[in-house]
C-alpha cells in the first residue's frame, strides 16, 4: 500500500516532462510484403525487442506509439500489459502513420530490409531509401520538432535522406537528426573485453566514422590500453565486419536485431536523459559534423554530448595513431560516396 502511495506521487509529479516516442518498424517481418523472407517462427525483428525495453523506460517515457505497415495492433496489444506506467498505442498502415506521429518528441526508425549473406549494407539503399523518404515525409509534416534516431541501413545514406526531405520542407533542424551507430561501440566493447579478458562495460572504444565496413573507424589508441599490431588488426576487422558475422550466421534470416535493440534502447534512453536535463551524456552518433567537413564530409561519427535540445557539442576525432590515420583516409572517400548517392536520390525525386 505504502508503496503503491510512493509511486504513484513520483509519477505525477513529473508526468507532464514525460515523453512520447514513436517507433516506426516496430512490428515483426512475418508476413511482410515488403520483405522477401517467408518466416515460419516469429521473428521480431529490431522494432519489437526495442518497444520492449522502451517500454520499460517509466521517467522517461511516457507514450510509445508503434507504427507498422503490418502486425502493430497485436504487438501494441501484447506491450500493454506490462505493468509500467508508459502508455503503448499501435498503428498500422500507412492511413495511420500520422496519427502514430502527431506529438512525438523522439521517433525511432528501424523500418525497412535487412541484409542477406553476400549483401552490403548499400545493396539495401533500393528498397529502404524509398521507405526512409517516405517516412521522413511524414515526420516533416507531423511532428517536424522530433528528435529522429535513423537505424535504417544504410545509414550513411538514409541519414542524409532524412536530412534532404526536412530541408525540402524547410524544418530541418541538425541538431535533432542522429544516425545510430551505438551497436558498433557495444560490440567494440565486447570484442575488446573478450581479448583482453576484462569485463567489456569497463571497456569504451570511441568509434567514428560512419556504419559500413571501412567507414567503421575504431580508436583503439585512445582507449590506454595496449594491443600488439596483431590484436589491432584483428580487432579492427572484427569491430568494422562484425556486422556481417551476425548476418552470416543467421544464415538469410536477417541481421543483428537483439544486439540493436539494445544498443538502440541506449541511445535512446541517452537521449530522453538529456532532454529531461541530465548533463554530461556523450555517446557516438552519426550526425551533421564540422569535424571532416573541411575534407566535404557532411556526416560523421564521433562522440557526441547531448543536451535539452538534441546534439550540444560534437566532439572532435582526437589523437590518432599512424594506423588509425589510415583507416580513417579509407573511410573518407567511401563516406562521402555514400553522404553524396543519399542526397542525390532526394534531389533527383
Ligand atoms: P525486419 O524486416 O525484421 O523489420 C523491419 C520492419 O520494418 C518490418 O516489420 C516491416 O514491416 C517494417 N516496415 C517496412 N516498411 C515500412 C514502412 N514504410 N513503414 C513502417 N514500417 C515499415 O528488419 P530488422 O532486422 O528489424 O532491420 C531493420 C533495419 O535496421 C534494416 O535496414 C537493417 O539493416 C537495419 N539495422 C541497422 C543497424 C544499425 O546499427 N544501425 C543494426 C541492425 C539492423
Ligand atoms: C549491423 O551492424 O549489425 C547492422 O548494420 C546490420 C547489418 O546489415 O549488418
Amino acid at each position: 500500500m505504502m508503496a503503491t502511495k510512493l509511486f504513484a506521487r513520483n509519477f505525477a509529479s513529473s508526468a507532464v516532462a514525460y515523453k512520447k516516442v514513436a517507433v516506426l518498424g516496430a512490428a515483426s517481418r512475418d508476413a511482410n510484403p515488403l520483405s522477401s523472407y517467408l518466416i515460419l517462427l516469429q521473428q521480431g525483428g529490431i522494432g519489437q525487442p526495442l518497444s520492449l525495453l522502451l517500454k520499460q523506460k517509466t521517467g522517461l517515457v511516457s507514450h510509445l506509439s508503434l507504427f507498422d505497415i503490418v502486425n502493430t495492433p497485436g504487438v501494441a496489444a501484447d506491450l500493454s500489459h506490462i505493468n509500467t506506467p508508459v502508455k503503448v498505442t499501435g498503428h498500422k498502415g500507412n492511413d495511420q502513420l500520422d496519427a502514430a506521429l502527431e506529438g512525438c518528441d523522439v521517433v525511432v526508425i528501424p523500418a525497412g530490409v535487412p541484409r542477406k549473406p553476400g549483401m552490403t549494407r548499400d545493396d539495401l539503399f533500393n528498397i529502404n531509401a524509398g521507405i526512409v523518404k517516405s517516412l521522413a515525409e511524414a515526420c516533416a509534416r507531423t511532428c517536424p520538432n522530433a528528435h529522429f534516431l535513423i537505424i535504417s541501413n544504410p545509414v550513411n545514406s538514409t541519414v542524409p535522406i532524412f536530412a534532404e526531405v526536412l530541408k525540402k520542407a524547410g524544418v530541418y533542424n541538425e541538431k535533432h537528426l542522429f544516425g545510430v551507430t551505438t551497436l558498433d561501440v557495444v560490440r567494440a566493447s565486447t570484442f575488446v573485453g573478450q581479448t583482453k579478458e576484462v569485463d567489456p562495460t569497463d571497456v569504451h572504444v570511441h568509434v567514428v566514422g560512419g556504419h559500413s565496413g571501412p567507414t567503421i573507424v575504431p580508436l583503439l589508441s585512445q582507449t590506454g590500453i595496449e594491443f600488439t599490431q596483431e590484436q589491432r588488426e584483428a580487432l579492427t576487422n572484427r569491430i568494422q565486419y562484425g556486422g556481417d558475422e551476425v548476418v552470416k550466421a543467421k544464415d538469410g534470416t536477417g541481421s543483428a536485431t537483439l544486439s540493436m535493440a539494445a544498443a538502440g534502447a541506449r541511445f535512446a534512453e541517452s537521449l530522453l536523459k538529456a532532454l529531461h536535463g541530465q548533463e554530461g551524456i556523450v555517446e557516438p552518433t552519426f550526425v551533421q559534423s564540422p569535424v571532416l567537413a573541411d575534407e566535404g564530409v557532411e556526416f560523421f561519427s564521433t562522440n557526441v554530448e547531448l543536451g535539452t535540445d538534441g546534439v550540444k557539442k560534437i566532439h572532435p576525432i582526437g589523437a590518432t595513431s599512424e594506423y588509425e590515420k589510415e583507416l580513417l583516409s579509407k573511410c573518407v572517400p567511401e563516406l562521402k560516396k555514400n553522404i553524396e548517392k543519399g542526397y542525390a536520390f532526394v534531389r533527383s525525386a
